[in-house]
């Protein structure tokens, strides 16, 4: 009998939030983004509603136009080994880019941090889109699109091969014997690539879930279809559940065409709930949050995925302005978006502006309005979980102690965890070291 599908939920952390403004809040601490007890709560908090994985997002290019969250922050793989100190069971997923890392390092790092939560690392492997972030690694420009997913797609296939370079039963550690591992099971990769030229072995052994998790979050053509080949989730945005469904389809299409089922790859919208006892509540909060947005802020945070383009050069009541390929090279799912729906909805830019800095989803209002929605877009096949970010203060906390038992109640959502690494959390099979498997297929 099949197990019934069970909805998977991961928690973006993000200390005083993403948006320009939401620091001013007086329930944040204006140094949040940088105080680890501040992201140690809400991990805790998270673990207590029986998440599945806290999530760090990242990126490595700043300007003054950037929001606060970004020019303070702590990096995400150091701030989740702490995290890991502090919590048993939640998994810990981190964004790095591969863009402009060794796979060597990235392999170790992933590893070590395996290690120390006990089998509960992801990896969310982006290829950055911020093309200034080019000139903090020693280049001129950012690589171009396409070629960034073709350096990303073997990057990640060296770290693979790394993470098996030594088989489960390795370590023999005798010390009546004084042999500490055995030969046969330790491997180099000799991997000899268009971008990596890496021997190996890698110098950290496997961890309780065999390999970290790999997460991916482009949403170009190019980034669908190395989620479809390689990723096992893929993080994505949405406003509609019909924008969310054919989104979810696609991948799926995409994986059966790699040969992959459609459970090897999991679907994760971003969603940020805003939560009330009763609508108004909720409405109230929104416009709270809606209020302390200047059209200044709104501006420089449209420019982001655009590089940090300058809006304010246009006119803010006419069109929105013809880019032409401007953001192609940056985010560009993000800013094919944007185009296309101010284009087709014909906003002016300040419309526009105003319109991504306080996006008006369909998750506000009561936990049962959420949690509703939330069971429609599992139940129709437009998620398979969700990464929930906090845009207002205490809405994980609200999330986890009003909508989560709902979702318990309905059993769409587990009451305890059923394992103890992020694979079991995500019902993702053991991977066999794949010298074990030749070792075993040739008998
Ligand atoms: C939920 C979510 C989380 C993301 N997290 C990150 C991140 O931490 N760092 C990053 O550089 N990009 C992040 N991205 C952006 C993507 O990695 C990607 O750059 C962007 O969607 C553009 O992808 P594309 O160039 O394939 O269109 C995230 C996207 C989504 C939807």
């Amino acid at each position: 009998m099949s197990k019934k599908r069970q909805l998977k939920l991961g928690a973006t952390l993000t200390g005083v939030g993403t948006s320009k403004y939401t620091w001013r809040n007086p329930e944040i601490p204006g140094d949040a983004s940088v105080d680890f007890d501040y992201y140690a709560a809400q991990a805790q908090q998270a673990e207590a509603g029986k998440f599945d994985f806290v999530f760090i997002v990242d990126s490595t290019y700043i300007t003054e136009q950037s929001a606060p969250h970004y020019l303070n922050r702590l990096e995400p793989l150091t701030l989740l080994s702490g995290l890991g100190a502090v919590t048993e069971k939640i998994g810990l997923v981190g964004t790095l880019t591969a863009s402009f890392t060794q796979p060597f390092t990235v392999a170790r790092q992933f590893a070590s941090l395996d290690h120390i939560s006990a089998g509960r690392a992801g990896w969310n492997v982006v290829t950055t889109g911020l093309e200034g972030a080019a000139r903090n690694y020693s280049k001129e420009k950012h690589y171009p699109h396409d070629e960034r997913y073709r350096i990303a797609e073997e990057h990640l296939e060296v770290v693979r091969g790394l993470w098996d370079s030594w088989e489960d039963d390795a370590h023999v550690r005798d010390k009546e014997t004084g042999v500490f591992f055995d030969p046969s099971k330790l491997h180099a990769l000799n991997h000899k690539g268009k971008y990596f030229s890496v021997q190996g072995p890698l110098n950290i052994a496997r961890s309780k879930q065999g390999q970290p998790v790999i997460f991916q979050a482009g949403g170009s053509e190019d980034g669908r279809n190395l989620a479809a080949k390689s990723a096992d989730a893929i993080f994505t945005g949405h406003e509609s559940i019909e924008e969310a469904k054919a989104f979810y389809q696609d991948i799926k299409k995409r994986a059966a065409a790699y040969g992959r089922a459609s459970e090897e790859i999991l679907v994760f919208p971003g969603i940020g709930p805003i939560i009330g006892r009763t609508a108004e509540e909720a409405e109230a909060k929104y416009q709270a949050i809606a209020g302390l947005v200047t059209l200044e802020d709104a501006l420089d945070q449209l420019g982001r995925p655009f590089t940090y383009h300058d809006f304010k050069q246009y006119p803010l009541d006419e069109p929105f302005p013809d880019l032409g390929d401007l953001g192609s090279n940056s985010y560009r799912s993000a800013t094919d978006r944007i185009k296309r729906i101010a284009k087709e909805e014909k906003l002016t830019l300040r419309q526009t502006a105003l319109r991504f800095a306080t996006p008006r989803s369909s998750f506000v209002g009561t936990p049962e309005k959420i949690a509703d929605t939330i069971e429609k877009w599992f139940e129709e096949g437009a998620a398979d979980g969700f990464i929930i970010h906090s845009g207002v203060p205490n809405a994980l906390k609200d999330f986890t102690e009003l909508v989560v038992p709902i979702l318990q109640e309905r059993g769409l959502f587990r009451q305890e965890y059923e394992g103890d690494t992020l694979r079991d959390h995500l019902g993702f099979e053991f991977p066999v070291n794949r010298y074990t498997k030749q070792r075993l297929a040739q008998g």
